[in-house]
């Protein structure tokens, strides 16, 4: 009876099932796919900069990444892989120490070399996985020829070689750009060239590069926020059209001196210095809404499937007083009262400890935090590892897989991390720092120059000085010496700082890095012409 109906009724189920099936299959692309990741490095930030940090401080200068953070997880205890530039990225992009990858220093306007080529980077794993990879920003580890973002694995590339305080800056080092009063440099070009920006010279000597040609030199500080996020977008949605995975690695100017932000529109330009502590204020709004911008165009595109992990590359550079960040409680007073810097160059807290969010919609926990003690190396492992590519293994990594502690709430963190020397020169990339669990021992103080001028003296501990973190943030006073903490901390500390120094020395692929230099060296389109400056006129 009723045979069509039956079969009316079997067509019915069998679309059912071939829905549900094809829901089912959806299901499983989804999560076979592999995830695009945004690495988004500030330069120079302080832990304390970011608005959730601080809860007390009431502040509200970074509301997108309070919102991240909200809706991810925030790392209180995560620590850049050095305490100055090029050897934080290198280490970021290797996942190794210094003292392994060979970069302890930064490297010059006119440095020959970069991260050495023995090195294999992050975005060169990823590329021969099928990502399509891109970087924005300042690269840092070497511009010329084979030491290029495009020979080490992006496919492509915009931004500046180096600081944007170096080079062919009219005023090397200095805090802003020039405005009106203009500084003796700043004032002759501006006649010679009127590029004019309301009434201020806002150009650096400093090349901008695209894969790896000068597209623009001198740079236009005030448009280069802009050219990075509507190139970041690009690459957002176009990775996305070509169905690719992505990485983009996002490493920002801010907060590095000279800062730019925008100018109130209604101000005349001569009063732009009156409130200097704004600039800092306002530079960190900026740079927060360039990464809320980056937040919106990937959720816009494959929001569930997009690992966005902010971090910063150093603490902040004390000696620039008001345009320096905020290291929140990890004041370093040992140092501070000895004289000299206690942030950026140093292994004090403030020098190393980062502000670090991870936001992965569906996959991070929202609204969670965590102590785990992580680094910035720790990202080359997590990243290969949550895209299924197995590193080379003719190598030592010191980075640790910390898949766990973002997507699953573990605590586990690195049970010792060591902190290289990045501001004394003769030591560079030694280990100057060892942290286990709460406690910090240090072999090396001093070194960094503090706001005001004073310079703390270099001095070498033996026995190291210790410190413990949960008691005193701020590391004031060393645990006495002959109490029992301190012989068993100190005993334990010693042996792995033993441990990874041999192993270092019995790591066949430690690499070195040719730091030498010329002249020639030096990015330029054309030296013999005044607006590229790289010659000081007058
Ligand atoms: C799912 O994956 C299979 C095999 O990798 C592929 O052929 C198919 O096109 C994918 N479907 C979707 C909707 O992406
Ligand atoms: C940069 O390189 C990429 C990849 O080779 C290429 O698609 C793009 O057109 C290049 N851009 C410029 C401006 O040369
Ligand atoms: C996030 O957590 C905090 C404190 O645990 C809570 O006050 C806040 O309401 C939470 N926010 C959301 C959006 O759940």
């Amino acid at each position: 009876m009723a045979e069509p109906l039956f079969l009316l009724f079997g067509m019915l189920l069998c679309g059912l099932l071939l829905h549900i099936m094809s829901q089912h299959g959806a299901t499983v692309n989804k999560s076979s796919k592999k995830p695009n990741f945004i690495i988004i490095l500030a330069d120079d930030i302080g832990w304390g900069d970011l608005d959730v940090n601080q809860p007390k401080a009431k502040t509200n200068n970074t509301p997108y990444l309070n919102l991240m953070a909200e809706q991810g997880l925030r790392l209180t205890d995560f620590h850049s892989p050095a305490s100055t530039c090029s050897p934080s990225r290198a280490a970021i992009l290797t996942g190794r120490y210094g003292l392994r990858n060979g970069v302890t220093h930064n490297f010059a306007v006119d440095s020959v070399a970069g991260l050495p080529l023995s090195e294999v980077t992050l975005p060169q794993l990823l590329q021969k996985a099928g990502y399509y990879t891109g970087m924005i920003g300042k690269w840092h580890l070497g511009h010329n020829g084979p030491y290029r973002p495009t020979n080490r694995g992006f496919n492509y590339y915009l931004g500046i070689p180096y600081s944007n305080d170096m080079g062919c800056t009219d005023i090397p080092g200095y805090n802003l750009p020039q405005c009106f009063p203009c500084g003796r440099y700043g004032l002759e070009v501006f006649r010679l060239k009127k590029n004019v920006h309301k009434g201020c010279y806002s150009k650096v000597g400093l090349p901008l590069i695209e894969n790896s040609s000068i597209v623009e030199q001198p740079l236009d500080l005030w448009t280069l926020t802009e050219q990075y996020k509507s190139a970041a977008i690009r690459i957002i949605h176009n990775a996305r059209e070509q169905g690719k995975p992505y990485l983009l690695y996002l490493a920002l100017s801010h907060m590095h001196v000279p800062l730019a932000p925008p100018l109130p529109s209604d101000l005349p330009s001569s009063t732009y210095h009156s409130d200097d502590v704004n600039v800092y204020i306002s530079s960190l709004q900026e740079m927060d809404n360039l990464v809320g911008a980056v937040k919106v165009a990937s959720d816009d595109t494959d929001k569930d499937n997009t690992l966005i992990w902010f971090t910063g590359d150093n603490g902040p550079w004390e000696q620039k007083c008001q345009y320096a960040g905020n290291v929140g409680p990890f004041i370093g007073k040992w140092q501070t009262s000895r004289g000299g810097g206690s942030a950026k160059q140093t292994t004090w807290e403030g020098g190393h400890r980062v502000p670090t969010i991870a936001y992965w919609p569906g996959r991070v926990p929202a609204n969670t935090t965590s102590s785990a003690l992580l680094s910035g190396m720790d990202i080359f492992p997590t990243l290969l590892s949550l895209a299924g590519v197995i590193p080379p293994s003719d190598r030592h990594y010191d980075g640790i897989d910390a898949t766990n502690t973002l997507l699953h709430g573990e605590q586990n963190g690195h049970e010792f991390l060591f902190h290289p020397n990045s501001g004394a020169a003769g030591t560079f990339g030694d280990v100057q720092t060892v942290r286990t669990g709460k406690h910090k021992a240090f072999y090396i103080t001093g070194a960094a120059e503090a706001c005001g001028g004073s310079t703390g003296r270099q001095q070498l501990h033996d026995p190291p000085l210790i410190f413990d973190l949960n008691y005193d943030k701020s590391e004031e006073t060393p645990l006495d010496v002959r109490s029992p903490e301190y012989q068993a901390v100190a005993e334990r500390i010693s042996r792995q700082r033993e441990k990874l120094l041999w192993d270092i020395a019995t790591d066949k692929s430690v690499s070195t890095a040719d730091y030498s230099k010329n002249k020639a060296a030096a990015p330029c389109c054309d030296p013999k012409q005044a607006v590229c400056r790289c010659h000081m006129q007058g």
